[in-house]
């Protein structure tokens, strides 16, 4: 596992997202109540970006176009392809639920530190 760092963790306030660049891959960091987590930036049904995406109370994170929510700690799907009603679902069936990529971080010397796979 290499430890790459991202950027400052005063850069995100609780509630608050940021995408980086990490090698050649884009990477969505989210302050949930203080609790910085690592995703990958697109969404696994229509590879469309999450920066705009809201975050739940538990911890999930709101696609912003057809609604699906991830959960930020292992990216497993809680609901897929919800909106816009009946059609949200229909293209939900069109692709199978993918989970997201996250990553561990880890917080040193006041920096966000995430880590890729070797
Ligand atoms: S692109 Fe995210 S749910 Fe469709």
């Amino acid at each position: 596992m290499n430890w790459i760092k991202a950027i400052s963790v005063d850069a995100i306030a609780p509630g608050g997202k940021k995408v980086v660049d990490l090698g050649d891959r884009k990477i969505l960091l989210v302050n949930h109540s203080g609790e910085i987590f690592a995703t990958q930036n697109r969404c696994s049904h229509m590879n469309l970006s999450l920066k705009r995406g809201k975050i739940t109370d538990d911890g999930g994170i709101v696609c912003p176009f057809h609604h699906s929510i991830f959960d930020l700690r292992n990216g497993e799907v809680k609901e897929w392809c919800t909106f816009p009603p009946v059609i949200g679902s229909m293209m939900g069936k069109m692709k199978q639920q993918q989970p997201l990529t996250v990553f561990p971080t880890r917080i040193e010397n006041g920096d966000i530190m995430v880590g890729l796979e070797s």
